[in-house]
């Protein structure tokens, strides 16, 4: 598989229309306020992952047109502090496609309020089930990658689910 096979549809079932990654892709943006941070006024680790888990829910949610349910998280590093005062933006998009999950890679910056170099802090990656009525597994649409970057992700995506499928 290589950028002379784009567009490709990846994952998914024939019934469904499959889906661009750019229609379900998500930005939010979030203010560290005083109720937010620790002793030393650094965000807590915790109110990252809520919003990650939230904007991951959107992104994948969007994608399958159902309700969807975080079956799990990977390995979540925090690269650097993101102080009091600081905008964190999180950009989310399905990475992959399986039959009825997803991969949903988050990234997290954050800058002054008042502007200013964007930093890195986070990046992750959550895997969204979609479910029916009774909470069960439901098919996705596939998934459509447009360029180089969906490709380098969605290849990504596949090694980490074979080392998630390992566990
Ligand atoms: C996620 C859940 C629906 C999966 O149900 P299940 O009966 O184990 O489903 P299956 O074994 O048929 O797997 C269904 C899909 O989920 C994936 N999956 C299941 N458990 C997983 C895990 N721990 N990590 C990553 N993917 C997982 C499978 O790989 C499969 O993907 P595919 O269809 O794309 O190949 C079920 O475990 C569940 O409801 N968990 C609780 C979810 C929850 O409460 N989350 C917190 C609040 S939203």
């Amino acid at each position: 598989m290589d950028k002379t096979s784009l567009p490709m549809t990846v994952g998914g079932t024939r019934e469904q229309k499959p889906r661009t990654v750019a229609a379900s892709q998500q930005t939010m943006t979030y203010l560290a306020a005083p109720n937010d941070v620790n002793l030393r006024g650094n965000l807590f680790g915790g109110v990252i992952l809520a919003l990650v888990d939230k904007l991951a829910y959107v992104c994948a949610t969007r994608h399958a047109d159902c309700p969807t349910v975080t079956a799990s998280f990977d390995q979540v590093d925090f690269r650097a502090p993101i102080e009091i005062g600081e905008v964190v933006t999180l950009h989310a998009s399905v990475n992959y496609v399986g039959r009825t999950s997803m991969e949903v890679g988050i990234r997290v910056v954050a800058e002054p309020v008042t502007g200013g170099e964007a930093r890195h802090t986070n990046s992750c990656y959550v895997t969204m089930v979609a479910v029916d009525e009774e909470g069960r597994p439901k098919p996705v649409p596939g998934l459509v990658l447009e360029d180089e970057v969906q490709l380098r992700r969605y290849q990504g995506a596949v090694k980490r689910r074979a080392v998630r499928k390992g566990r």
